[in-house]
């Protein structure tokens, strides 16, 4: 039977015997597109400079090899050594500040394209569909249904990390500049890097998911995140 349903202001005709299809999205906006790879580049990005930083340079722990590249002529204090250490790593913190703060802008258009994406396109709306989807799905589609969900709860995870990111990468960025964060730059560090942890394990999960998912069930699924478009027949979706 079909029946007219509100959406986004507009009605459509939907079926309101069937639920909603199982099968995860297939448009995605140019505007969320966007949004992805740049936002993964930025967090690579990120995730570069720390690497840089703590292992492969390790300013901290290059003393030895400053004064090995002076040759005996030269006697190098700590303090010297520190210091030349500073020059590189304060140009590698200028690249991670730059951007994150990029990251931050990014993070400011997605809030704002949940404000302006048509209803269904929204992440809490797509979140509570695919929840209704789970708890009403026919046992034939649970499975499918969970695997939905599941995916759902990692992006409202990871825009929960980016969030504590974006934040706590501001404070510590005036840090030095307002008394009141000053105070808590110490925890505040402590957060920003635990949570960079859980940005890499969400990265392994979601790479590792949406590569398996192209795989298996849903071919075509990391193109439409490049070009959009679905070029399966509406049969195969
Ligand atoms: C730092 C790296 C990455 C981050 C932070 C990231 C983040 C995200 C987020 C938050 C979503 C959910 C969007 C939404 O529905 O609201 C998403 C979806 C998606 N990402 Fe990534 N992503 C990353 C890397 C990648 C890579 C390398 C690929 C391809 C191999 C990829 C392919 C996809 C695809 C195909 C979807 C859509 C999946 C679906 O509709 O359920 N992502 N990504
Ligand atoms: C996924 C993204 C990010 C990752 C993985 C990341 C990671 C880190 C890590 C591990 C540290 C070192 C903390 C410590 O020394 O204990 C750090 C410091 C810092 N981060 Fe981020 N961060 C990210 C995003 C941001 C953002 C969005 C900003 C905002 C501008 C930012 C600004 C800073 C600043 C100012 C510092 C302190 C630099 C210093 O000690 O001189 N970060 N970040």
């Amino acid at each position: 039977m079909l029946s007219p349903a509100p959406r986004g202001g507009r009605f459509y005709f939907m079926e309101t015997t069937t639920l909603p299809p199982v099968a995860a999205t297939h448009d995605y906006s140019v505007g969320m597109r966007i949004w992805h790879w740049a936002n993964a580049a930025l967090i690579s990005g990120q995730l570069l400079t720390i690497l840089f930083l703590k292992v492969i340079i390790n300013t901290k722990a290059a003393g030895p090899e400053f004064q090995k590249a002076l040759g005996p002529g030269v006697a190098l204090s700590q303090q010297q050594s520190r210091a030349l250490g500073h020059v590189v790593s304060e140009r590698i913190w200028n690249w991670h500040i730059g951007m994150g703060l990029a990251l931050a802008g990014f993070w400011l258009l997605w809030t704002l394209m949940q404000a302006l994406d048509p209803a269904g396109r929204r992440f809490g709306a797509r979140l509570v569909a695919a929840a209704r989807r789970y708890r009403l799905a026919p046992p034939a589609e649970h499975a499918d249904a969970r695997h939905v969900l599941l995916a759902k709860l990692t992006y409202a995870a990871f825009y929960l990390f980016v969030t504590i990111m974006v934040v706590t990468g501001l404070a510590l960025t005036w840090a030095d500049d307002v008394p009141w964060l000053h105070s808590l730059e110490h925890s505040v560090k402590e957060v920003h890097n635990f949570t960079m942890y859980l940005i890499i394990a969400y990265i392994v999960v979601h790479v590792g998911g949406v590569v398996w998912a192209d795989i298996s069930d849903d071919h075509g699924l990391i193109s439409r995140m490049v070009s959009g478009e679905d070029s399966r027949k509406p049969d195969q979706v």
